[in-house]
């Protein structure tokens, strides 16, 4: 990727990641991008880096637009190594003595991530850094995505750089939410019900918090994927309302299957729901990203799951899932367990002891077939399809 001027001074000199399939769990299925921007003025200033197998092609853009050596100072608003990987190699050729600036906990925790002794220095919530011309506020926002994570605020031409928040796992030829349209928001909806979700709550009050400041977003620059530039504020009011987590009258049934057995639990269970009025679909673990699942799981009001019996246990896709649902928590849902079994028969009441954990309102002790279901077991999936159909809507 070439550096991309975004207004006179400021560039994105970061790059895509075309290949990139998995992002510790999510699926990237287009890639993705680690944005880096600059800021040439009386001082020039880098904000974050990339990972480390593309610091090169981070020094290249740099190069395009000034000698890297020109930079005064990096800013570090995140610590995960997606956006600090390349720190290392950047310092080395800008010169090492030269200060990062991280928030308290990126001050903290940099170090924790590389053998060279690099300069940091801890900024603090509103602290305002001058470069000449323009200067920058920096923003504590912990848990946008780790506790060192901060936004940073270019005062004069009002724009956000702003880390993992409002970004997208989305790499494509387009730059820009006006090139892009609106099928960015899918992206930005998964980014979110996966990356952000288990912060929602504590993002709800970071936010108020932000908007509070009465700022205005001329640009919103996230480190990953597209920058809002047509309409920053569409993102913005997109994460205040995911925030809230309202859900859907939509249920979702999500399992997986031995011998077709809780596949066909899992239909008859959908066509209930649906009887009521109520949209839903079949998402087999084994044909549907777990990451792509939650996009559906975010916003849905009843969250039904299914597991065969294998060897007294889950099965291990199901196994693999809760661990991710839980590790997400969210919030205000209905719930409900069912599963095909040979002899034994946990999994129903394994899923149950999760769902608990998740404080999920579970509408019905869940069904348990042994074997194969039968026209009569088919029509009691039917019958809690329909209750949990009248639950989402009640
Ligand atoms: Fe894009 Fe939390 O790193």
């Amino acid at each position: 990727m070439e550096p991309i001027q975004l207004v006179d001074g400021v560039y994105d000199v970061g790059v895509i990641d075309w290949n990139v399939r998995d992002f510790h769990g999510y699926s990237t299925d287009l890639g993705t991008t680690y944005n880096s921007f600059l800021i040439v003025d009386e001082n020039t200033v880098l904000i974050d880096t990339v990972r480390k197998e593309f610091s090169d092609q981070l020094i290249d853009n740099i190069a395009a637009v000034i000698d890297p050596k020109k930079i005064d100072y990096v800013i570090s608003n995140h610590t995960e190594l997606d956006h600090s990987g390349g720190l290392a190699r950047v310092m080395h050729r800008i010169g090492e003595d030269k200060p990062i600036y991280a928030s308290k906990m990126g001050h903290k925790n940099l170090p924790k991530h590389f053998r060279q002794n690099l300069n940091i220095q801890p900024v603090t919530n509103g602290q305002v850094l001058s470069l000449g011309k323009r200067s920058l506020t920096f923003l504590e926002t912990r848990m946008i995505h780790w506790p060192d994570s901060m936004f940073t605020y270019l005062n004069e031409d009002k724009i956000l750089f702003s880390s993992d928040g409002f970004g997208q796992h989305y790499a494509g030829p387009e730059k820009f939410d006006d090139e892009v349209g609106d099928k960015i928001m899918v992206h930005a909806k998964k980014y979110f019900a996966n990356i952000l979700l288990l912060y929602a709550t504590h993002i709800q009050k970071l936010l108020d918090n932000v908007l509070g400041l009465g700022l205005e977003f001329n640009m919103i620059c996230p480190d990953h994927g597209i920058i809002w530039r047509k309409d920053p504020g569409k993102i913005v009011d997109a994460y205040v309302r995911w925030c809230r987590q309202e859900p859907k009258k939509k249920a979702v049934v999500v399992y997986d299957t031995m011998w077709h057995s809780t596949e066909k639990m899992a239909d008859a269970i959908v066509a209930g729901i649906n009887k009521e009025g109520v949209p839903a679909k079949p998402l087999n673990l084994r044909k549907t990203h777990r990451s792509e699942i939650m996009v559906d799981i975010f916003d849905a009001g009843a969250v039904v799951i299914g597991s065969p019996t294998l060897n007294n246990q889950l099965y291990p896709t199901l196994a693999d899932f809760l661990t991710y649902l839980k590790g997400l928590k969210p919030l205000n849902k209905i719930g409900a367990a069912f599963g095909s079994y040979g002899w034994s028969g946990e999994a129903v009441k394994m899923i149950n002891k999760e769902l608990e954990a998740l404080k999920f309102d579970i509408v019905d002790p869940g069904l348990r077939v042994q074997y194969i279901p039968d026209k009569e077991a088919l029509e009691t999936c039917y019958e809690l399809g329909r209750k949990v159909g009248k639950a989402v809507l009640a």
